[in-house]
């Protein structure tokens, strides 16, 4: 027994981008804590976790903020723990190669997302005097370099930085913001840009080596391996941890 269980008992969650990888083991890691949890995908079809409520929505969008908060006070009647995992981008071969709009895209799914729900939903917080909020960077961050999607990294690096900043906002007031930076972890999401990096890769040369190799921990991550650094980050565990940034990479990247 490790004295945890139910430890999110009582707790409200909303979960962005919840039907797989990464975002669905959260929401079940948050369920199994005894949160009521909502999660939402652009997806109609999109299958949450059993257990978790669904509402469907994009979350690059300012209506889809709207239509997500609305949901929030409908279903849960408020939100204590907030965790913005949708995010991505697909590589192209080299900065200039980047049309306009897939910058915007990728700064409005990576970054502007989260700012535009935090906006709605942390003043709630704020006035009940407690929250807690992860945002789902990359710690493909690191090593921008070696990128062939410098929209992605570049948008992960600005919600870095704003996530530490809204931390230092909202501390006086008893909410604590969070980022976690993923390696490379095993996911629908994720195996789809690793096969178009490689592409990019062997086509142009852009981007080096999509494979990489194995981190020092021996294995690519597991979606659970996010999932349980999120659960710790909004469990009472964490009252004294915020404005942080914790790197889950198996040991692979540079340390920042
Ligand atoms: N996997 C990795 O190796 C890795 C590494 C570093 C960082 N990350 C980060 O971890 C997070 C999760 O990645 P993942 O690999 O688990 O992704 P994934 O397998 O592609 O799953 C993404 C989830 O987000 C939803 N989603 C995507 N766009 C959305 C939108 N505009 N509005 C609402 N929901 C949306 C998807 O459903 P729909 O498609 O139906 O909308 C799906 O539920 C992302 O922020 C990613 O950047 C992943």
């Amino acid at each position: 027994m490790s004295g945890f269980e139910k430890e999110l008992a009582g707790k409200r969650a909303l979960v962005t981008g919840g039907t797989r990888g990464i975002g669905a083991a959260i929401v079940s890691r948050l369920l199994e804590a005894g949160a009521d949890v909502l999660t939402t995908a652009r997806a109609a079809t999109g299958a949450a976790p059993e257990g978790a409520s669904f509402v469907r929505a994009d979350v690059r969008t300012k209506a889809g903020a709207e239509a997500l908060a609305a949901a929030v006070q409908d279903v849960l009647g408020g939100v204590d723990v907030v965790v913005h995992n949708a995010g991505g981008a697909r590589p192209y071969e080299g900065s200039a190669a980047i049309p306009d709009e897939e910058w915007q895209d990728a700064l409005d799914l990576n970054l502007l997302a989260s700012v535009r729900l935090d906006a709605l939903l942390t003043p709630g917080m704020r006035e009940r005097g407690s929250g807690a909020i992860v945002h789902i960077s990359s710690a493909a961050v690191l090593t921008p370099e070696a990128s062939s999607f410098l929209h992605y990294v570049a948008a992960k690096a600005a919600l870095e930085t704003y996530s530490r900043g809204l931390a230092a906002e909202l501390a006086p007031h008893g909410v604590r913001v969070n980022t976690v930076s993923p390696g490379r972890v095993a996911t629908p999401g994720g195996e789809r840009t690793r096969t178009q990096w490689a592409e990019v890769a062997a086509r142009t040369g852009v981007g080096g080596d999509a494979a990489g190799a194995t981190p020092p921990l021996g294995r690519d991550g597991h979606p659970d391996d996010i999932a349980h650094a999120v659960l710790f980050l909004v469990s009472e565990r964490a009252s004294w941890l915020t404005g942080r940034n914790l790197i889950v990479d198996g040991g692979e990247f540079p340390m920042g």
